[in-house]
């Protein structure tokens, strides 16, 4: 079977594996109360160390493509107050837990929404009135942050590279002036190429793109070129993402109708031309959808089965303790998962009375736990070994047509991805799901896998 016709019969709605469950399973709620406990528990580990996420959800205007928790507006007023909420968010954590104060803090991420829609002055505000109250893990310690290159000057990079940022992730999707203003960002190459040329030239030691393909009007003989234009910028990782339908962007707001989206052939199509081209291009596939030069440390970590994955997607750094701030933000311990609010208002609504804006989480069962390490395992290091005998008859069976089509391998008892299987790493970890397995979701919940 020829790589296109792999590409066809495998491609159907799979999950992500940025957690397990998946969070259509959350089911085990915890309460604020039991969430708060089961971070005093994973703080009180000795030798831990914690990774925070803070969450910026607005945007000055809507790209028509866009799946993300955002708040489009144009109200900067509204930066100053959300600062606020978000060191306030922090000190109603701290006061329950004083153990965050002196547990070393590994890894921040400014995620969106827009990071940069804030100021330089209030970037530095929060990052600073946050830094007063933790201790930095100064060796080890890693910060990166989103960013829309139309919206990010270079004093705001400066800003964040003084107070520790090394990472920077470019939002682009495509470099096609028609595909640009038919999802409403225009966004012109030099922009891009500026804020890269600026950020290297300032000592950020890793730069990402993130792309899309699938979207309305791109073709084959456009899509590859924007990807040339890419590997020139030679951005040390590639996020190379499937465009998600958004069934919430109502039509009037679209510029494009339905028909424009490439689908089925067309979309792998579009997919297989960047794919060939970023691995000739010398990037190393490091799972789904991410690739990077050999030189970056996800490649090294790859190397070194010391990957990691988490709701921020793949990452060499393994904390057991990831807190997010703001609104919708996902946190995780080992036995634990927790989501914030996701209606502002009603997210702020609590912060401010002091309270943890619980909207919903999943504790983990000992069964989760033993299959989240095994899917943890698989997603990033391309293998795993299996239980036992029962598992390994399981996984004859289930995988019986990617054992045959040489996408995946099953020796001495341990499931491994081939080269050829990369692409399709999250259909064969669907083996591992038990609670995908048991029961399937009733409605569409999962995106296809390509
Ligand atoms: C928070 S944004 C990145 C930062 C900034 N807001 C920007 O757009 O430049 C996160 C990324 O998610 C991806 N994304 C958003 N909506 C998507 C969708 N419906 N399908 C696939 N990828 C999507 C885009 O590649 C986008 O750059
Ligand atoms: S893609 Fe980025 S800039 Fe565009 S709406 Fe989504 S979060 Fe905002």
């Amino acid at each position: 079977m020829d790589h296109s016709q792999l590409l066809k019969k495998y491609n159907v709605p799979v999950p992500r594996y940025t957690s397990y469950p998946t969070v259509p399973y959350w089911s085990d709620s915890p309460t604020s109360a039991q969430w708060l406990e089961f971070l005093q528990r994973a703080l009180s580990q000795p030798d831990s160390s914690w990774s925070m996420y803070l969450h910026i959800p607005f945007c000055e205007t809507l790209c028509t493509f866009c799946g993300c928790n955002t708040v489009i507006t144009r109200g900067h007023e509204r930066e100053s107050p959300y600062v606020k909420t978000l060191l306030q968010e922090f000190f109603n954590y701290h006061r329950h837990l004083p153990l965050l104060a002196d547990k070393p803090l590994r890894q921040l991420h400014l995620g969106g929404g827009t990071p940069t829609f804030l100021s330089s002055a209030h970037l530095r505000a929060l990052l600073e009135g946050l830094y007063r109250h933790v201790v930095i893990d100064k060796k080890n310690f890693v910060a990166s942050v989103e960013v829309d290159p139309r919206r990010t000057s270079v004093e705001q990079l400066q800003v964040m590279f003084e107070l520790g940022f090394t990472r920077v992730s470019l939002g682009v999707q495509d470099f096609d002036p028609e595909v640009q203003r038919l999802v409403n960002r225009i966004q012109p190459l030099e922009q891009t190429r500026e804020l890269t040329e600026a950020a290297r030239a300032m000592g950020y030691q890793s730069v990402n793109f993130d792309m899309i393909y699938g979207l309305p009007k791109q073709t084959v003989a456009s899509f590859g070129p924007s990807i040339d234009r890419t590997i020139e910028l030679r951005p040390d990782r590639i996020a190379l993402y499937s465009f998600a339908k958004v069934p919430w962007i109502k039509p009037q707001q679209r510029l494009f109708k339905d028909e424009d989206l490439p689908e089925g052939g067309e979309k792998l199509a579009l997919f297989e031309v960047a794919y060939n081209k970023l691995l000739q291009a010398g990037y190393i596939e490091i799972g789904m959808d991410h690739f990077a030069l050999a030189s970056d440390k996800l490649s090294l970590a790859l190397k070194n089965k010391s990957l990691h994955r988490n709701f921020m997607g793949y990452t060499e750094i393994r904390t057991d303790i990831l807190l997010g701030l703001g609104v919708s933000s996902i946190s995780e311990t080992r036995e634990c998962f927790h989501q914030n609010e996701k209606v502002l208002p009603l997210y702020e609504k609590k912060v401010q009375a002091q309270e943890v804006a619980t909207l919903r989480g999943h504790i983990l069962s000992a069964d989760d736990q033993r299959q989240r390490d095994q899917v943890l395992r698989f997603m990033t290091q391309g293998s795993v070994p299996l239980r036992d005998a029962g598992q390994v008859s399981d996984v004859r069976r289930f995988l019986e047509d990617m054992l045959r089509d040489g996408l995946v391998r099953l020796e001495q008892n341990t499931l491994s991805i081939t080269e050829l299987g990369r692409p399709f790493l999250r259909n064969a970890c669907v083996v591992l799901d038990q609670r995908l397995r048991e029961q399937k979701p009733e409605t569409r919940v999962f995106s296809q896998a390509l």
